[in-house]
C-alpha cells in the first residue's frame, strides 16, 4: 500500500481579496504536495476559505452586501486565482458549506460530551481583526498579534477547559518535529508554560456563525469553526460511513502549514481541541514568515498589497513561485519587489534553466537530427564529463534533503548550481566548434558533451518540477519524455535518458523580460488602487467643516454663490464619526500620519497630512469626522481609505473637526 500524505494551508479570511502574501502559503504547500506525488505518496492537499465571524459580517455590511453574497464573491476570487495559478489542491472547503457546519457541531458535541465545555461569562478584551481573546489586556491595550487596540467584550459564553491541557501540550512539544521552526516552538513552549486560561468558544452578540448545538443563541467561536476545517473536509463527523473513509485514511495531517502570526491558534488551541475530542493531533505544524512589501507585512489594512494576477499576466505563475521560494528564506520574513522579481526571473529562469534547455536541445536538433546522442564511455571521456555526472548525483540527494526540511531556497540554489556548472561545461567544450568537424573523434566528443548536458538538464527539470510545474512540463515534452507528472523521484538517477530519444518541438520556455516588465506591473498595480496623489485636506475640509465647525472655517473663503451646491449634492458626501485606534508617523513623510479609524462598521486606514499639527499619541482615542465614501488613494505606497475633516487655516496648521457633546462612533453627519 502506498504511503499517504496530507497537507493543509490555513483557510483564508474573505474580508480581504487574495494577494501574493496569501499566494505564498498556497505556493509553498502546492510545491510540497507536488513533490510528494512525485515520490509516490497518495497525497491530499486542502485549502479553502474562512467565512464566519464578526469581522466578516462587518466587512459585508461595509460593502453593502449580505454576508452570504459577500463571502460567495470573495471565496470565488480565491478559488479562481488558485485555478488560474494551477494550484493542485484536492479540495477547497468553505466554512459556510453545510457539510462543514454539521461536522463542526458534531465536534463541539464530542468535546462537550467529554466534559471539556462549560457555561460561564467572559468580560475582557478581544481583537476583532485576529478574532483573539486577549485575557491579560486592559481596555485599549493593543492586540499582541496585530497591535490594533483591543475592544471590551462582555458576554455569557461557553468555555473550553484549555487549562486542563497544559501538561499534555508540553509533552507534545517535546517532539521537536511537532512545531517548526525551532524559534516558533520555543515561543509556544514559553507561552504554555506561563499558564493557560480557559477559552471562550462561543459568541452571542452576533449571528454570522455556526449555532452551538442545543443553544442556537450562541455561535461557535470562529477559530474553533475554522480550525475544524482540516478534519471536516475529509469527512470527520459525517453521518455517512463512506465520507469518513478519507478521514480514516488521511488524518492526522502530515504537514499543516501556517504563517507565523497564527501559531498560537494552531499549536495550542488546535491540538487541545483535538485531544479533548479524543482525536490524534497533526504530525507537524510548520510556520513560515511574512512577505513584506515596502518594508511592512503585505496586508489589506496596510494597503500595501500586490495582486498575483499582475505577475501572472506579465511573467507567469512559475516566475512568482520560483521567486518566492528562492528569494525568501523559509521561516523568515522576506521582501518582495518588482525589481528583484524581474532580476531573479532573468538570471535564473530566462538565462538559467531556460537558456540551458534551448541551447542544448537546439544543438541536438541541429547536429543529431533531434535524437539524443550516445555518450562515450571510452578514452575520449574527460574529467569534466565525470565531474558533471558526480555533481548531478550529489544534487539529487542534496536537493531532496534540503527540500524535505523546507529549506526551499537552499534546495533551489543547489539545483541551480548544477545549471551553472553545465553552462560552464558547454562553454569550455564548445560543442558548436565540434559540430563543424566531421571526423569520428569530434562526433563522439560532441555526442558525449550534448548527452551530458541533456541528462543534467533532465535531472534539474525533474527536481524543479514541483516549484516551476508549467515550464518543466514543457521542457519534458520538448525532450520527448512525455508526462512529467509520471516521473518517480525515488528512482531518479544519472543515465536514464535513452540514446535515440526523439525530441519534440523546441521552443523557449522563459523569454527574457526587459525593464518595461517592471513598469507594466507597477502600472497595473497602481491602476487597482485608484487615483494617486497627496491627500489634500483643504479640498474637502472647508466645505464640510462648515457644517460642523463654523467658527474655524471662517478663515477660508467659501465658494462663490454661483457654485452653490444642492442638498442632494451634499448628501453624496458620507460624513461619519470615527474613533482613532492607531496613529503613527509615516517614515520619510514629515506631514503624514497613518491612522486606523474605527467607523462603526469597520476599521479604516487613513493617511492624513496633519503630522505637523498633532502628535500621533494625542490622537489615539479621539473622535474625528471622516469622509467615508471617498475613493481610496495611494500615498507613499499605502492605501488611504477616507479623509479626516479639518479646518484649513491659510498659512496655519489644520484643526480637526470635533464635538462638544459625546457622539457614538459611526454616527452620520448630515
Ligand atoms: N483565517 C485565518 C486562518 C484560519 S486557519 C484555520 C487566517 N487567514 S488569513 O487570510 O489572514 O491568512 C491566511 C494565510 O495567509 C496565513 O498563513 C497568513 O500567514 C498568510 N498570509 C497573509 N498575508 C501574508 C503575508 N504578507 N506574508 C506571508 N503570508 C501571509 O489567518
Amino acid at each position: 500500500m502506498s504511503r499517504k500524505f496530507y497537507i493543509t494551508t490555513p483557510i483564508y479570511y474573505v474580508n480581504a481579496r487574495p494577494h501574493i502574501g496569501h499566494a505564498y502559503t498556497t505556493i509553498a504547500c502546492d510545491t510540497i504536495a507536488r513533490r510528494q506525488r512525485q515520490l509516490g505518496a497518495e497525497t491530499f492537499f486542502l485549502t479553502g476559505t474562512d467565512e464566519h465571524g464578526q469581522k466578516i459580517e462587518r466587512a459585508a455590511q461595509a460593502a453593502g452586501k449580505t454576508p452570504q453574497q459577500f463571502t460567495d464573491e470573495v471565496s470565488g476570487e480565491f478559488r479562481a486565482l488558485w485555478q488560474r495559478m494551477g494550484i493542485s489542491n484536492d479540495d477547497f472547503i468553505r466554512t459556510t458549506e453545510e457539510r462543514h457546519k454539521k461536522r463542526v457541531q458534531e465536534l463541539f458535541r464530542r468535546i462537550r460530551d467529554n466534559g471539556y465545555i462549560y457555561k460561564g461569562s467572559y468580560a475582557g478584551q478581544y481583537c476583532f481583526s485576529d478574532e483573539l481573546y486577549v485575557d491579560s489586556a486592559k481596555p485599549g491595550d493593543p492586540c499582541p498579534i496585530c497591535g490594533r487596540p483591543t475592544e471590551t467584550v462582555e458576554e455569557e459564553n461557553y468555555f473550553f477547559k484549555l487549562s486542563a491541557f497544559q501538561e499534555k501540550l508540553l509533552e507534545l512539544y517535546a517532539n521537536p518535529e511537532f512545531i517548526r521552526p525551532e524559534t516558533r516552538r520555543n515561543e509556544v513552549i514559553s507561552f504554555v508554560k506561563s499558564g493557560l486560561r480557559d477559552l471562550s468558544i462561543s459568541r452571542s452578540t452576533f449571528s454570522w456563525g455556526i449555532p452551538v448545538p442545543d443553544d442556537p443563541k450562541h455561535v461557535i467561536y470562529v477559530w474553533l469553526d475554522a480550525l475544524a476545517n482540516y478534519i471536516t473536509a475529509i469527512g470527520y463527523g459525517s453521518a455517512h460511513a463512506g465520507a469518513q473513509e478519507a478521514f480514516k485514511k488521511f488524518w492526522p495531517a502530515d504537514v499543516q502549514m501556517i504563517g507565523k502570526e497564527i501559531v498560537r491558534f494552531h499549536c495550542v488551541y488546535w491540538p487541545a481541541f483535538l485531544i479533548a475530542a479524543g482525536l490524534p493531533v497533526p504530525k507537524a505544524i510548520v510556520a513560515h514568515g511574512w512577505l513584506l512589501f515596502e518594508e511592512s507585512k503585505m496586508s489589506k489594512s496596510r494597503g500595501n498589497i500586490v495582486r498575483a494576477e499582475t505577475i501572472l499576466d506579465v511573467l507567469g505563475a512559475d516566475a512568482l513561485r520560483y521567486f518566492l521560494l528562492r528569494e525568501v528564506v523559509f521561516g523568515q520574513d522576506g521582501s518582495f519587489s518588482f525589481d528583484a522579481l524581474v532580476q531573479r526571473y532573468n538570471s535564473d529562469l530566462a538565462n538559467g534553466i531556460g537558456n540551458l534547455a534551448s541551447r542544448t536541445l537546439t544543438m541536438i536538433n541541429r547536429y543529431f537530427k533531434g535524437e539524443v546522442p550516445y555518450a562515450s564511455h571510452a578514452a575520449s571521456r574527460t574529467a569534466g564529463d565525470d565531474a558533471i555526472v558526480e555533481l548531478a548525483r550529489k544534487t539529487i540527494s542534496e536537493f531532496g534533503t534540503l527540500f524535505d526540511q523546507y529549506q526551499f531556497s537552499r534546495a533551489l540554489e543547489t539545483a541551480w548550481g548544477l545549471v551553472a556548472a553545465v553552462d560552464k561545461y558547454i562553454v569550455e567544450n564548445e560543442p558548436w566548434a565540434l559540430g563543424e568537424k566531421q571526423d569520428e573523434d569530434s562526433r563522439s566528443r560532441l555526442g558525449t558533451v550534448l548527452y551530458t548536458s541533456a541528462e543534467a538538464l533532465r535531472i534539474v527539470t525533474a527536481l524543479a518540477h514541483p516549484v516551476i510545474p508549467e515550464a518543466t512540463a514543457r521542457i519534458w515534452t520538448q525532450m520527448g519524455l512525455g508526462d512529467i507528472k509520471k516521473v518517480d523521484l525515488n528512482g531518479l538517477a544519472w543515465g536514464q535518458l535513452h540514446l535515440g530519444t526523439k525530441l519534440g518541438e523546441v521552443q523557449p520556455v522563459f523569454p527574457r523580460a526587459d525593464k518595461s516588465a517592471i513598469e507594466r506591473m507597477q502600472k497595473m498595480e497602481e491602476g487597482q488602487k485608484g487615483a494617486v496623489g497627496e491627500a489634500k485636506l483643504e479640498a474637502v475640509a472647508p466645505a464640510v467643516a462648515a457644517t460642523v465647525a463654523p467658527a474655524a472655517v471662517s478663515a477660508v473663503p467659501g465658494p462663490p454663490a454661483s457654485e452653490k451646491i444642492s442638498i442632494d449634492d451634499f448628501a453624496k458626501i458620507e460624513l461619519r464619526v470615527g474613533l482613532v485606534k492607531v496613529a503613527e508617523r509615516v517614515p520619510k513623510a514629515d506631514k503624514l500620519l497613518r491612522l486606523e479609524v474605527d467607523i462603526g462598521t469597520e476599521v479604516r486606514q487613513i493617511l492624513a497630512g496633519i503630522a505637523e499639527a498633532y502628535a500621533p499619541e494625542t490622537l489615539v482615542g479621539r473622535k474625528v469626522v471622516i469622509v467615508a465614501n471617498l475613493a481610496p488613494r495611494k500615498l507613499r505606497g499605502m492605501e488611504s481609505n477616507g479623509m479626516i475633516v479639518a479646518a484649513s487655516l491659510e498659512g496655519g496648521k489644520p484643526v480637526l473637526a470635533s464635538f462638544l457633546e459625546d457622539v457614538p462612533v459611526g454616527a452620520r453627519l448630515k
